[in-house]
């Protein structure tokens, strides 16, 4: 067989690209070859388009679309300028609460006026729970004691608790100071995925960790049950109901999620519940995690709001005062 004969392997696309262009420099002159080609890509694009082909759209008018702008001629701040959903964060608070009727406003309204602490804890999981199971991280930091002498707080609000080692160690330093401070702690308990590997001795009955459970006996246990109070939800829309019901703090700890997104969205929901002259803070400002989220986000926050952000060992403090 010939060797023009044996089937020829198909050439690289930029060949056939070469042809084409080959073809319409004998055939067209320029402008006529760029009309067609326009008119092709235009009529291609129609027909491939989703509204091309569902008759269900048909009588819409399609919108235009944006221009694309090439990235690289975008600065971040241009970025940001342009896209205000990212610093959006609902609604108008309610006006707030008293200080002195936080606590019955949450018993109230997550709780049916009842304290979740009555009876505690249920025959059925008294034999699973540990007398006093605390763990913490950071959670015993200078930064706690610095910022209640400080600030004096009537409210704090806690935005990720775990066991309650921040919690109650706020809840012991504000009584040891004289203080009637009521700590709202939001988490919706569930820890994250693989915190077991880590806390074998915590129970896991059907799938539910437990965590709630141990978390009341250890506010139990310290007998801190009058001083901390908790939201069982999502940071979202735990923060965000405590906005609408107008319970806001003097003092804000964020120790939730740990990643970029999370921290953000944490920061910017639970900054609206500071009260003037407030101090927010949290944990982790110096963690690697999500290449340095928390960080990144705190700084952020600071940046687009124009605050400071000091440092106290590890935790970043924000005083709005
Ligand atoms: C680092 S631990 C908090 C530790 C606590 N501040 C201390 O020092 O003892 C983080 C907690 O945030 C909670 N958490 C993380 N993301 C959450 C979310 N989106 N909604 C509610 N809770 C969340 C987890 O369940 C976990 O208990």
């Amino acid at each position: 067989m010939k060797e023009d004969q044996q089937q020829q392997p198909q050439p690289p696309l930029h060949h056939h690209r070469r042809r084409v262009a080959a073809f319409t420099h004998k055939n067209f002159t320029k402008p006529t070859a760029y009309l067609i080609l326009l008119l092709l890509s235009y009529a291609f694009g129609y027909l491939s388009s989703p509204s091309s082909t569902s008759h269900h759209h048909h009588h819409q008018h399609p919108s235009p679309l944006p221009p694309t702008i090439p990235q690289s001629t975008l600065s971040d701040t241009t970025v940001f300028a342009a896209d205000k959903d990212h610093y959006r964060f609902t609604t108008q608070c309610a006006d707030p609460v008293p200080s002195k009727l936080v606590r019955q406003t949450i018993l109230d309204r997550v709780f049916n006026g009842t304290s979740p602490y009555d009876n505690f804890p249920p025959a059925h999981a008294s034999t699973l729970l540990r007398r006093k199971r605390i763990k913490g991280w950071g959670s015993y930091g200078a930064v706690f004691e610095n910022l209640i002498r400080k600030v004096k707080p009537k409210t704090i609000i806690e935005v990720g608790t775990f066991l309650g080692a921040s919690a109650i160690h706020m809840a012991e330093l504000a009584s040891g100071l004289g203080l009637k401070t009521q700590i709202v702690c939001i988490d919706d308990f569930r820890g994250w995925p693989g915190f077991r590997d880590r806390f074998r001795d915590i129970k896991m009955v059907n799938g539910d960790v437990l965590l709630l459970y141990q978390f009341m006996q250890n506010v139990v246990q310290s007998n801190a049950t009058e001083s901390v109070l908790y939201v069982p939800f999502a940071t979202g829309s735990g923060l965000e109901k405590l906005c609408q019901w107008g319970v806001f703090g003097d003092l804000i700890e964020v120790d939730a999620g740990h990643d970029f997104h999370s921290a953000w969205s944490d920061i910017n929901r639970a900054y609206k519940l500071l009260r003037p002259g407030g101090v927010i803070f949290g944990h982790d400002y110096l963690t690697s995690a999500d290449n340095k989220g928390v960080r990144r986000a705190v700084n952020m926050f600071a940046r687009v709001k124009g605050l400071r952000v000091q440092l106290d060992g590890q935790h970043w403090v924000i005083d709005s005062a």
